[in-house]
């Protein structure tokens, strides 16, 4: 498996990329002095990677059973029908961004042993936090798909995959993830770049519920009932106020396919599919 030989994927010995913040424009110069959100703070591009790590290091050993308090398991729901959406080929790499604890990566590979039959499908997790990305190794510890070299793990930036190779994977996943990276626009750009040919990006996030009446409701959950939440059951109000907000940060349905084809991908055919009245979106797009 080339990616195999590319990557450290043994469990316990993560490859450390790009373990210091950054500030670049939209070119990849140095621009020191821009700024962007954090959730709804105002903060230097410098440094919002480490914020954002900061709140996922602290929710990482809660972050499933949190997941499902604030979202009553739909979450499940939506993974599953992500996965089904995807419908991955026997035999398809998949790179995993921002996979965190793991649930994309363990969907895919229980999708192409039940439904594929398929013993050859790989998934290449990458995540900028050592500590989420160990809650995923933990899961897959002892398992089979880890002992045939099937699963791997980088810590990385998904704005700088500079570690994977051009044209290396069949399908591209990010789940929940693109909306806390710096540069939205440079994380698409390096999907387009990593996948081969007629590859697909697929995205799952967070994105606008249009109807104003369950809009309203949706606004009292987020701005209530996490937060609250995130204090009784991870002991961490903040970090659940900032995906909160960050949630609201993040483009509309449209303007991210925009972004999408903007890096060069087909969108024609597929597009993007609101899920729970746009709660989250599913976006996708080919790479021919
Ligand atoms: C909400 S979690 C989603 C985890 C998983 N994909 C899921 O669906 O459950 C977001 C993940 O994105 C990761 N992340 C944030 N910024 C990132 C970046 N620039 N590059 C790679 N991963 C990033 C976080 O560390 C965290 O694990």
């Amino acid at each position: 498996m080339p990616w195999a030989r590319r990557f450290s994927c043994r469990s316990g010995q993560h490859q450390h990329q790009h373990q210091h913040a950054d500030a670049q424009s939209s070119n990849g110069a140095s621009n020191t002095d821009a700024t962007t959100h954090f959730g709804f703070k105002t903060v230097p591009e410098a440094a919002k990677e480490t914020l954002v790590r900061g709140v996922f290091s602290s929710v990482a050993s809660r972050y499933d059973v949190m997941n499902d308090a604030m979202s009553l398991g739909i979450h499940r729901l939506w993974k599953d029908h992500f996965i089904r959406t995807m419908a991955p080929a026997p035999g398809a790499r998949l790179l995993d961004v921002a996979g965190g604890t793991g649930d994309i990566a363990q969907r895919f590979l229980d999708y192409q042993d039940t439904v594929n039959g398929d013993s050859q499908a790989s998934v290449h997790m990458v995540d900028i936090n050592p500590d989420m990305l160990r809650e995923g190794e933990q899961r897959f510890a002892g398992s089979r798909w880890l002992q045939q070299e099937r699963i791997g793990f980088t810590v990385g930036n998904a704005e700088r995959l500079d570690f994977v190779e051009d044209n290396s994977f069949d399908v591209y996943s990010i789940a929940f993830g693109i909306r806390n990276c710096t540069h939205p626009d440079r994380v698409v750009r390096e999907a387009f770049r990593v996948l081969k040919p007629g590859g697909r990006f697929m995205c799952l996030e967070f994105s606008r519920v249009t109807n104003p009446l369950l809009a309203a409701a949706y606004d009292l959950h987020s701005f209530y009932v996490i937060p609250r939440l995130g204090e009784a059951i991870a002991g961490d109000r903040a970090s659940y106020e900032y995906l909160v907000e960050s949630i609201r940060r993040f483009p509309p349905q449209d303007e991210f396919a925009q972004i999408i084809r903007d890096a060069g991908f087909t969108t024609i055919g597929c597009g993007y599919e609101n899920l729970t009245f746009g709660t989250v979106a599913i976006h996708s797009g080919y790479k021919f």
